[in-house]
């Protein structure tokens, strides 16, 4: 098949993309804070609750032993996507922040002491910095920035010099939700690891543009979230290599994640129910590894969002006084963008009344805002739905938005 007809293969899934607001055609472009749903994921949702509704790993009756089965199969389809080396360094969370959290709070308590550091770049959003702040506090250690350059990269030369200074733990997106940055991970974590520092790659917006092979990044944890993926809300992943999550602490106590409960003193279970207590979220866990299978039949499509991203960029920087903000030659389908006397919330809602959904304001990333000197920017972000069309639509509406607020 060729990519046109992929594309709208693909796209006729997505039923809302079918739809009009305030009688426009809706041209969505703001995936990267979340992706729509296609009907196979939300048809397999509705048949699960339908079917085989019943609590996991509790029992012992045919429902629940069904949708044990379902949710574990989805835990190896997980594992499977991202590269895992077993089932058991997969564990379910509520979504990223919850994995961040997960990870920033076990692994410390764990490992950090007093004086250490863990380095955050000065790309990421709020997830990848706050977790890290509160166990810092927590712990006597320190957060330190590594810088990045004008263009949006991370200054490599800084960072190389800061790993010399006590680092524990390196915090760092597989691409920044803003600039659209993808770091040269790689090196990054083969540099942190010779310095004795472990990494944590936050995979939100980088999971869904080409995924990740975790064992080839040889990153300590990798984080992402179901609804970025094409999945439902309030399913997420932390990955994290046995050994750490097995010298690490539980986050979180109830059920399912113990072993034995006494008032003497209660024991814990092994992997990976170890840090999935209480109810499991398994039409979740379930509907995401859908996703996922999904997803598998468009793998020809991840290069044609970058042909977006090319074509975007060529067509907004036609827009006179239009800057774009992180200009590094690898990037997500990501644009962020402001207009030269022109607020950034103001295009968002004219382009709003004209059927385009874009984001404004600081994207949870507001280190990126004052790096840049700015209160806010506008984003367009792309996914394997969008099309050349609607990036037209996207650059009139802006050229018309501008000319409305000049
Ligand atoms: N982190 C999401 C975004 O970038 C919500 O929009």
């Amino acid at each position: 098949m060729d990519i046109e007809r992929l594309v709208e293969d693909f796209r006729s899934n997505f039923p809302i993309l079918q739809s009009s607001v305030y009688r426009k055609p809706l041209v969505y472009l703001d995936s990267a804070a979340t992706a729509q749903k296609p009907l196979q994921v939300l048809e397999y949702e509705k048949s699960l609750y339908t079917t085989y509704n019943a609590n996991i790993h509790r029992g012992v009756h045919y429902l629940s032993e069904q949708m044990t089965s379902i949710y574990e199969q989805a835990r190896k389809t997980v594992a499977r996507f991202i590269g895992a080396k077993e089932e058991a360094e997969v564990i379910f969370t509520a979504g990223a922040t919850a994995s961040l959290n997960l990870v920033a709070y076990s692994w410390s308590e764990a490992f950090l002491r007093a004086g250490d550091v863990v380095l955050v770049s000065q790309m990421e959003h709020h997830s990848n910095i706050v977790p890290w702040q509160l166990a810092a506090e927590r712990r006597g250690a320190v957060v330190r920035a590594i810088p990045i350059t004008d263009s949006g990269e991370i200054d490599m030369i800084s960072y190389e010099r800061m790993l010399q200074y006590g680092v524990k733990m390196v915090a760092i997106t597989q691409a920044s939700n803003t600039l659209g940055t993808r770091p040269d991970l790689k090196a990054m974590i083969a540099l942190a690891h010779r310095h004795g520092a472990k990494v944590t790659v936050d995979g939100c917006q980088g999971v869904v543009h080409g995924g990740v092979d975790v064992l080839d990044l040889d990153c300590d944890f990798y984080a992402f979230s179901g609804h970025k993926l094409y999945a439902p809300t309030g399913i997420g992943v932390l990955y994290g290599k046995r050994e750490l999550l097995d010298a690490m602490p539980p986050y979180m106590g109830g059920g399912d994640m113990v072993d034995k409960v006494t008032f003497e003193g209660t024991t814990y279970a092994p992997l990976p129910l170890k840090f999935e207590a209480g109810t499991a979220n398994f039409v979740g866990a379930a509907t995401l590894a859908k996703a996922i299978d999904f997803l598998a039949g468009y793998r020809d499509l991840i290069e044609y969002e970058d042909t977006l991203l090319r074509y975007a960029t060529e067509r907004l920087l036609s827009i006179e006084g239009l800057k774009i903000y992180g200009t590094a030659e690898d990037k997500s389908p990501i644009v962020c963008f402001n207009v030269e006397g022109c607020n950034h919330y103001d295009i968002g809602m004219i382009l709003d009344k004209m059927g385009i959904a874009i984001r404004t304001g600081h994207h949870c990333a507001e280190p990126v805002m004052d790096r840049f000197s700015v209160t806010g920017m506008c984003r367009a972000s792309f996914a394997m739905y969008n099309t050349k069309s609607e990036i037209d639509t996207l650059v009139s509406g802006v050229d018309r938005a501008v000319k409305m607020l000049r």
